[in-house]
C-alpha cells in the first residue's frame, strides 16, 4: 500500500504581495520577471526536477487569467499535469493544504512557495521522503528574519521559532516542505494566529510533537523574491549562476513552445 503512494507538488502562488505594490497591482508577484523567466518557473523547476509530475498551483482571484494564459497549455505532451485552484482569501501558508485537500488525497505532497528560488536539486531528499514532515533549511547570516531551527547534539530538530530575537542556530526554514497526507488534517485543526492566518510553523510543531519532523540542509543559493531588493538580487544571482539555463528540459520545451506561439501571433499582427 505504502509503495502505491505518489508524491504530488503544490506551488503556493496567491497572496497579496503588498511589499511589491504598485508592481503587483497589475500582475501577480509570481508572474514578475526574475531575469529571463517569470518567477513561477523557478518553483516549477524545483518540483519537476525532483521528479514530481502532478502539480497544483494555488493562485489569487486577481490576475488568475494571466496564469492560465501562460501555463495552461504549454505542458501538454510533457507528461506534467498542472492543475489550478483559486484561494479566495489569503488565509496563510498552511491554508494550501485545506484548499488542496482534494488534490492531495492520500498522497505525499511537496510544497514550494511561489516566490522562492532554489539553486539546489532536492530530488534525492524527495526520493527518500516517505512519511511525516520534512523541512528544507539553509544556513543564513540573519536567521532572526526567518523561522529558525534548533538542533540537539545528534542533529535532530528540537524546536522551530518564528523570527526569534535570539536565534538558536543559523538555519532558516526555507519555502520548500514535504509532508504525508496527514498534513490536511493537521492544517484543518489549526487555530488562526493573531494576524488571522493558519501558520506553517504550527504544522511543523504538530509534526515535532509526534517526533516525525525531519530537516534537510540545502546547498547553493536560496532566494525569496518578495521585496524590491530581493527581487533585484534574485535576478542578478539567477543570471550569474545560470539557474534558468539549467531548468529541466521539459520546462525549456514548454517555454520554447510558448515563444513560438507568440512569434506566430506577432507575425500575423494578432498580438
Ligand atoms: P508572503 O510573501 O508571506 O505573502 P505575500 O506574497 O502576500 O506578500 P506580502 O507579505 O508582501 O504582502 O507569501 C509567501 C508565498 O506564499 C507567496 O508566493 C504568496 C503565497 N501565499 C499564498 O498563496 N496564500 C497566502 O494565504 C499567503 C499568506 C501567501
Amino acid at each position: 500500500m505504502e509503495n502505491s503512494k505518489k508524491t504530488k507538488g503544490i506551488i503556493l502562488a496567491g497572496g497579496t504581495a503588498t511589499r511589491l505594490f504598485p508592481l503587483t497591482a497589475t500582475t501577480s508577484k509570481q508572474l514578475l520577471p526574475v531575469y529571463d523567466r517569470q518567477m513561477i518557473f523557478y518553483p516549477l523547476n524545483t518540483l519537476i526536477k525532483a521528479g514530481i509530475e502532478d502539480i497544483l498551483i494555488i493562485i489569487a482571484p486577481d490576475h488568475s487569467g494571466q496564469f492560465l494564459n501562460l501555463l495552461s497549455s504549454i505542458f501538454k505532451k510533457t507528461g506534467i499535469n498542472l492543475e489550478f485552484v483559486v484561494q479566495m482569501i489569503p488565509r496563510g501558508l498552511a491554508d494550501a493544504f485545506i484548499v488542496g485537500e482534494e488534490f492531495i488525497g492520500q498522497d505525499n505532497v511537496v510544497m514550494v512557495l511561489g516566490d522562492n528560488i532554489f539553486e539546489d536539486d532536492i530530488s534525492q531528499a524527495i526520493k527518500n521522503f516517505k512519511k511525516g514532515g520534512l523541512i528544507f533549511t539553509k544556513k543564513v547570516l540573519d536567521p532572526g528574519r526567518f523561522g529558525v531551527v534548533e538542533f540537539n547534539k545528534n542533529g535532530k530538530v528540537i524546536s522551530i521559532e518564528e523570527k526569534p530575537s535570539n536565534p538558536r542556530s543559523n538555519y532558516a526554514v526555507t519555502g520548500a516542505y514535504a509532508y504525508d497526507s496527514r498534513v490536511v488534517k493537521i492544517a484543518k485543526s489549526l487555530k488562526p494566529s493573531n494576524r488571522d492566518e493558519v501558520e506553517i510553523v504550527d504544522v511543523h510543531n504538530k509534526y515535532l510533537e509526534i517526533e516525525e519532523l525531519k530537516v534537510e540542509k540545502i546547498k547553493g543559493a536560496w532566494l525569496d523574491a518578495g521585496t524590491f531588493d530581493s527581487l533585484l538580487k534574485a535576478g542578478n544571482i539567477v543570471k550569474e549562476k545560470g539557474i534558468s539555463r539549467n531548468f529541466d528540459p521539459r520546462i525549456e520545451a514548454a517555454v520554447k513552445k510558448f515563444n513560438q506561439n507568440l512569434r506566430e501571433l506577432a507575425k500575423k499582427k494578432l498580438l
